[in-house]
């Protein structure tokens, strides 16, 4: 009795010309003949939609006022950041909060790597049973993120090198986890609490669920997309909320932001609400810079994706107009110029992988040097700290190389313990 005096309490009749946008009407008031949308309920991503109820002379309608709640803006103001960085931070030592990993790389990389091909197959799951309409299982999403969050506290390269390293060919089940493991790292290096990095854990790996609402030959259209087809694709990050909201999933309201505002820019020039600077929530903000990362550096069908400083530097440009200053350059500290698992060049012509970044000196990662100058593979690979000048010897990194050009998989130089060259 209590739970439908509680489900009546959230419906409520508003003349129609009351509507706003992100408001989720959940029934038109007539029979579906006599009103213009394919069902009678629905999230308001358009002002058009409203338009279209007025001009079909329905002038009731009974709105959900829990979930339009849901979306609606926070309250809540842009959480400040810090000791604001120098804006030439990529090229300089920065000095950061971000604690020192508490495990070391060799002893939590086995674990990452678990959590992260369990995670791989609830992403799956999660994809199959929204292209189903079945009901998403939030808890066993929520059990995976909470051991990535668990993985990156103990130590944040071991799955940031795995995303790296791994090469899935379906971009649908791995871009969503990549985003999120990111997110993950990138809001621990802005200090969020462990709670934060859950929610911002499970939000990004719903945050695209609205694709799969897209009609294929948009979402997989080879070629440029037309005006038309661009508002098409652009209201999946709407549908993404919609569907959480669908299913009246138990999930913290930041959780349907993450999935709604991921493509909010500070100019205004993002999408679907054209939220502004401030209006804009964080954690949408670190889902939305993970998220462009990840497709930027992502391979896909009819491109090969950008070598990670090249992507860093894209979005180093997106600073002051689509995303806060202040994130941009935390995000740029998380993720390392040069992430582990970047194949690079020394000024001696030795060819390293990257194993480690350095919390203190993006420039200076923790390195092994696994080829002579003529690429020829050390038997037993040399571990050095190139920010102790003891160690390093006069090496410094010249260029950053593409996996694709050196004849070794860098992902097996992550299992090998106490090399010497
Ligand atoms: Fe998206
Ligand atoms: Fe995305």
């Amino acid at each position: 009795m209590k739970m439908i005096r509680k489900n009546i309490d959230m419906i409520r009749k508003i003349p129609t010309k009351n509507l706003e946008v992100g408001m989720f009407v959940s029934d038109v008031g007539r029979t579906w003949f006599n009103h213009p949308w394919k069902t009678k309920s629905r999230l308001l991503t358009e002002r058009s939609e409203i338009d279209e109820l007025i001009k079909f002379g329905i002038e009731e309608v009974y709105i959900d006022t829990e979930k339009s709640k849901k979306i609606q803006k926070p309250k809540e103001p842009f959480k400040q950041l810090p000791n604001t960085i120098n804006p030439r931070a990529a090229r300089n030592v920065v000095k950061i909060e971000k604690p020192d990993p508490v495990v070391p790389l060799e002893i939590e990389f086995p674990k990452a790597a678990k959590a992260y091909t369990k995670a791989l197959d609830t992403s799956k799951a999660l994809v199959a049973a929204c292209r189903m309409n079945k009901r998403i299982e939030v808890s066993e999403v929520q059990e995976n993120v909470d051991e990535l969050v668990e993985s990156v506290s103990r130590n944040p390269d071991a799955l940031t090198a795995l995303i790296k390293l791994r090469h899935f060919d379906d971009y649908t089940y791995t871009h969503c986890l990549n985003v999120s493991v990111l997110a993950i790292s990138a809001g621990k290096t802005l200090g969020l609490s462990h709670n934060e990095l859950k929610i911002l854990g499970l939000g990004t790996m719903f945050h695209d669920l609205g694709k799969l609402r897209i009609p294929d030959n948009i979402l997989n259209k080879p070629g440029k997309l037309t005006d038309e087809e661009f508002s098409v694709m652009r209201s999946h990050a709407a549908l993404s909320a919609e569907i959480l909201l669908e299913q009246n999933l138990n999930v913290d309201d930041k959780v349907i932001q993450v999935a709604r505002f991921h493509h909010e820019r500070i100019d205004g020039s993002g999408y679907p609400d054209h939220l502004q600077g401030e209006e804009i929530p964080s954690l949408a903000t670190i889902c939305g810079l993970s998220d462009v990362y990840d497709a930027l550096t992502s391979d896909r069908v009819y491109h090969k994706g950008m070598l990670p400083h090249d992507a860093l530097k894209f979005i180093y440009s997106l600073r002051g107009t689509h995303f806060q200053p202040d994130w941009v350059d935390r995000f740029v500290q998380s993720v390392g110029i040069y992430p582990p698992g970047s194949v690079v060049e020394l000024n001696t012509g030795h060819l390293a992988v990257v194993m480690e970044v350095n919390n203190r000196s993006l420039l200076t990662p923790l390195i092994k040097i696994v080829a002579d100058p003529h690429a020829q593979l050390y038997t037993r690979p040399k571990l050095v700290d190139l920010s102790k000048p003891a160690e390093s010897q006069g090496w410094s990194i010249s260029k950053v190389v593409p996996p694709s050009n050196v004849s070794f998989e860098p992902s097996s130089f992550f299992n090998i313990t106490e090399p010497e060259a």
